[in-house]
């Protein structure tokens, strides 16, 4: 059968990038501007100093991704691009240049869920085995998710308050460490030890929901209060402590979940399975209970279009196709 060669366009928070991928998982290009510097002074990302950024960049980026690849526009089968969630004026971006490059050299367009891209980041690595659990763990994001199939999504749990990675950087935030906080509070963690025992939340509840705000504002007073008594607090021992807490609640109810479901194949997705702790953790619980563990590499956990182009290959399979009407979308099934 023929190749199937699409190139990904994803813009759906800070990150520029465009990547050409082959048959849903060969990767002839992969390329990822990153704004985080432009957005480090505000402590968080802006959402129209995104989108300007992305104006300014995603040509270049989609023009550095067909050399890379060394293709030409005519080689390709269809192009790809994240139609949401994220922030809509960063999306919108993204889309339209996607519909611009379809629609000057004649391709289709693939419109995909940008939780689908986090999840098919494994295919990069190896095909995905049904059915399966992914844990999603991002900056917008904490989901399990059950696929009994391709491109089929059923949402088993959720987060009621604040993404994972969210709370990741608003801790880090409160200890001053710079933005995206979640790498550094991964490093001081590794120095620190868990002594203030933060509230794991929703844990005793029968439930694949989680909820982080309680341990973010845990985390938060117990800071509050020690500077009021002027006793200083030892920031490893926090990063620590809020890391573990984070850690046995992610581990806890994916576990659960992998019982009640009777799966042996667990995704873990997102900017936050690049957490060196999750990582170990979740690889020795998963080696003990002889569960299959796919963790995408680093760079393939943050967001990037090797991702995108790796579901679109699928929906491309099952005729899953947008218009030049496509728009940006928050509130979309996955
Ligand atoms: O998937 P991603 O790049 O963007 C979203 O779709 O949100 O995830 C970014 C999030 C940020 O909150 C960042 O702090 C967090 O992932 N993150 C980490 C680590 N690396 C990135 N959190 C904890 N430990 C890490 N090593
Ligand atoms: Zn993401």
């Amino acid at each position: 059968s023929k190749d199937i060669t699409i190139l990904a366009i994803e813009t759906s928070c800070d990150e520029t990038a465009a990547s050409v991928i082959m048959n849903g998982y060969k990767i002839l290009s992969n390329v990822v501007v990153s704004q985080i510097e432009s957005h480090k002074r505000f402590g968080g990302v802006v959402p129209e100093v995104a989108s300007r950024h992305h104006v300014e960049a995603i040509t270049q980026v989609i023009e550095q991704a067909l050399k890379d690849a060394e293709l030409e526009p005519s080689d390709l089968t269809a192009v790809a691009v994240t139609e949401g969630p994220g922030l809509i004026g960063a999306l919108l971006i993204g889309i339209n240049a996607a519909k611009a490059f379809a629609f000057v050299h004649d391709l289709p367009l693939i419109p995909v869920h940008h939780i689908a891209g986090h999840i098919y980041a494994a295919q990069l690595e190896k095909p995905l085995e049904f059915p399966l659990i992914s844990l999603v763990v991002s900056g917008g994001h904490t989901e399990l998710i059950y696929m009994k199939d391709h491109m089929s999504f059923e949402i088993i749990g959720e987060t009621r308050d604040d993404a994972v990675g969210e709370a990741f950087d608003k801790v880090a935030r409160v200890i001053d460490l710079p933005y995206p906080g979640g790498p550094h509070i991964d490093h001081l963690a590794q120095s620190g030890k868990d002594t203030f025992n933060f509230p794991r939340g929703l844990m005793k509840e029968e439930t694949f929901d989680f909820s982080f705000s309680g341990l973010k504002s845990a985390v938060i007073n117990k800071l509050h209060n020690c500077k009021q008594k002027g006793i200083e607090v030892n920031k490893s021992d926090v990063a620590a402590s809020f890391q573990t807490s984070v850690s046995d609640v992610l581990t806890a109810k994916t576990f659960a979940a992998l019982e009640k479901y009777d799966v042996k194949n667990l995704i873990i997705a997102g900017g936050v399975a690049g957490n060196s702790e999750l990582r170990s953790r979740f690889t020795s619980m998963c080696n003990d209970k002889n569960i299959n563990l796919q963790i995408p590499e680093l760079k393939f956990c943050t967001d990037n279009a090797a991702m995108i182009g790796a579901a679109a290959y699928h929906l491309y399979e099952k005729n899953h196709l947008a218009d030049l009407t496509l728009n940006g979308r928050n509130f979309i099934d996955i």
